[in-house]
């Protein structure tokens, strides 16, 4: 199944997903944070906190955010399996749909 974030993330940040993430598998952009599509072990802990309601499980995800779980695919593709953010260096680089996407 799989979670993903998407745009009330954008420009907020606010973090408190990542304190609740058991796999550490959500990771830092520029501009929004990325749930690890493999890495994600589907607990939905994430979902409760974020304050905006920016975590959705895939089958409620609505179509207009269809392309932040693309986004999140397109930046693991690049930076593979760290396997946890504790790992790799952040900010990651945001994929070219989150820098132009608008609010
Ligand atoms: Fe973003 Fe919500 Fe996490 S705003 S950083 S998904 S707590
Ligand atoms: Fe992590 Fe569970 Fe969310 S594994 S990304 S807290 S669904």
């Amino acid at each position: 199944m799989g979670f993903v974030i998407g745009d009330p993330c954008v420009d907020i940040m606010d973090k408190s997903c990542i304190e609740e993430c058991p796999v550490d598998c959500i990771y830092e952009g520029d501009r929004m944070l990325y749930i690890h599509p493999t890495e994600c072990i589907d607990c939905g802990a994430c979902e409760a906190v974020c304050p905006v309601e920016a975590i959705r499980p895939m089958q409620r995800l609505p179509d207009e955010w269809k392309p932040f779980k693309a986004a999140a695919a397109e930046l693991f593709s690049e930076v593979g399996s760290p396997g946890g953010s504790p790992n790799i260096d952040q900010p990651l680089p945001d994929p070219q749909f989150t820098r132009n996407y608008n609010k």
